[in-house]
């Protein structure tokens, strides 16, 4: 039996996680043995219980409760946390998913003890490095020993960086892996559709129409820590709301509604609060965010998940960055980099208003990058 423990922490690492723990429990419930450590990165109910109640993640073994601070104290507890748990664990495998700090510790943590890391959304580069996030992905796939690319242009990027394709087993941090499987946010999207079809009432409780509001979420550092940029992102938001008669829906990240009052004017709150069609709402659970998705004219956010959620239910997106990792959605035309720049964004959004035919072709995988991922790390135990 191989015994791996995954490393959580964000929300969008718990959601992420689903993907792999429905594939093991599926299909390989006698090959592999899964171990869950939650760092306690988010603690609020809706930014973490709540992923676990909806999306049949078996509850964390481990919980290090690290809570916020800055990114040195809190990844310091964190690495101190897993450094424990791995030396009496002795896993075969740690998994960590995407970019955050609770990603680095874990592969900061386990290669100095000589388990090796699997990284799964390896590969993706913002080329800019002011991201914490860039850090962490950076160097968590020089650490690391699987990495699995959710995009082809992932598995570019590590090219570019010395990593080598064809390597020969067995696999180690100085001779890692890498593949390209598509995203496990694909594998969720497709398998919770439905059930939030079903399941998730948070048009009704919030009056939202089918087609008939943007849906936002804005959660970046670089946007709500600067005034001038979420003045920027508010304004935009406000006027179109205002001008098309149009709902914006923005369940906020704790971090956002924290700095609303402190970065925005009294002015413009003013305005928001007096706008019917503004609606600002707690985070949402995956279900019910979902089904806004599947149902929202238009996205704009600064999300990385959510990004790529416009793609898979066929939404037109604004980017408010500088730049995305997603570069597949700039590509194809379905998403336009707007950053926090208010006439960038009302340009977007005209655009996609005359422009309502946008293909979106397949470039996250085939929905079962999970599964693919079991078989790897299998393979690479039996050193095959
Ligand atoms: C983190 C990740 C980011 C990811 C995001 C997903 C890093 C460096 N950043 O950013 O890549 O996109 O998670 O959502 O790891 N807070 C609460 N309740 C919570 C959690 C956070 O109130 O449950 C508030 C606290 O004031 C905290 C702030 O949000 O200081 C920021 O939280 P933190 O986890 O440090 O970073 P995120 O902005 O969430
Ligand atoms: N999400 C959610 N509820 C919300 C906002 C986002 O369930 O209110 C989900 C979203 O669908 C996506 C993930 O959280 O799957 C993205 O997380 P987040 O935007 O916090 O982080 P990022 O992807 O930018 O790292």
């Amino acid at each position: 039996m191989i015994t791996l423990l995954t490393v959580v922490g964000a929300r969008p690492q718990i959601i992420k996680a689903a993907a792999l723990s429905r594939a093991i429990r599926s299909f390989f419930p006698d090959q592999i043995r899964e171990y869950i450590l939650h760092t306690g990165q988010h603690y609020d109910k809706n930014m973490s219980q709540v992923f676990f109640d909806e999306l049949g993640i078996p509850e964390p073994d481990f919980n290090l409760s690290v809570g916020s601070a800055s990114h040195g104290v809190q990844t310091a507890r964190m690495i101190e946390g897993i450094e424990e748990k791995l030396l009496a664990l002795k896993p075969d495998f740690l998994v960590v998913y995407g970019d955050t700090n609770s990603t680095l510790a874990g592969a900061v943590a386990a290669p100095k003890i000589h388990i090796p890391v699997v990284h799964i959304e390896a590969g993706l580069r913002s080329f800019n490095k002011s991201m914490p996030e860039e850090i962490n992905r950076i160097m968590c796939d020089h650490a690391s020993t699987l990495l699995f690319t959710p995009t082809p242009t992932g598995i570019k990027n590590l090219i570019k960086e010395g990593f080598q394709i064809n390597s020969v087993p067995p696999f180690t941090s100085d001779n890692p892996a890498c593949f390209h499987c598509g995203d496990v946010m694909y594998d969720n999207s497709l398998f919770f559709a439905q059930l939030a079809g079903s399941k998730s009432s948070i048009m009704e409780q919030n009056q939202l129409k089918v087609n008939e509001f943007i849906l936002g979420t804005i959660h970046r550092d670089n946007n709500t820590d600067d005034p001038v940029r979420l003045t920027n992102i508010f304004r935009a938001l406000n006027d179109i709301s205002r001008n098309e008669n149009l709902d914006v829906f923005l369940p906020l990240h704790p971090r956002t509604s924290k700095l609303l009052e402190k970065n925005l004017s009294g002015i413009l709150l003013n305005e928001i609060r007096n706008n019917p069609h503004f609606k600002i709402s707690p985070p949402v659970s995956f279900l019910d965010i979902i089904k806004l998705e599947k149902n929202a004219r238009l996205i704009m956010t600064d999300s990385g998940g959510v990004q790529k959620e416009s793609y898979f239910f066929e939404k037109p997106c604004i980017i408010l960055r500088p730049e995305t990792e997603w570069v597949e959605l700039v590509e194809n035309g379905t998403a336009i980099i707007a950053d926090a720049d208010k006439e960038r964004i009302l340009e977007a959004f005209s655009f996609f208003a005359e422009n309502k035919t946008l293909s979106f072709p397949p470039v996250f995988g085939d929905g079962k990058a999970g599964i693919f991922i079991c078989q790897q790390i299998i393979r690479a135990f039996d050193g095959v």
